[in-house]
């Protein structure tokens, strides 16, 4: 089973990443590192990038945009996933007050590009929000 997980370096897809490599899926990560822009400096989470590079075996990682809907389209048509695990996100309700519609509209758009229909209908969604 071909496994995507977005948000592959943040709290919950990190993870996810690790046991599920435990187990022996092949898994691809999806995470631009948007949680520095977020967050500034102490939210860059290249740190844990380098964790799972030595905690995996069969992880690859891909520093793409979820919000990005070729290179969303371009990913599923090569790499053909059974099961997308989605917790690529901005997680705090304090800074969504600041920005609502913006990340909304990132939400919203993020779902469209991960929907299963840019699949052919295969593949299962599991959204943690
Ligand atoms: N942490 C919790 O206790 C908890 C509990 C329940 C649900 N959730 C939900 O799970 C999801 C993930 O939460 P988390 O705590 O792991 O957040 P997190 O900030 O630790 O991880 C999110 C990751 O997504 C990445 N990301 C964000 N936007 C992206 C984009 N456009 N393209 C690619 N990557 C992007 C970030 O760089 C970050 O690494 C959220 O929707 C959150 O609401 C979290």
């Amino acid at each position: 089973m071909r496994i995507l997980i977005t948000g592959s370096s943040g709290l919950i897809g990190s993870e996810a990443v690790v046991w599920l490599d435990a187990q022996g899926y092949a898994v691809l990560g999806v995470d631009n590192n948007m949680r520095r822009e977020f967050f500034g400096p102490k939210g860059d989470t290249s740190w844990m990038l380098t964790r799972l590079h030595e905690r995996t075996r069969l992880f690859t990682p891909m520093p793409a945009d979820i919000r990005d809907r070729s290179a969303m389209l371009d990913l599923f048509e090569k790499w053909r996933p059974d099961l997308i695990i989605h917790c690529a996100a901005q997680p705090s309700h304090d800074l969504a007050e600041h920005q609502p519609g913006s990340l909304e509209q990132d939400l919203v758009l993020s779902r469209a590009n991960l929907s299963l229909d840019n699949l052919d209908g295969q593949g299962f969604l599991l959204p943690t929000d």
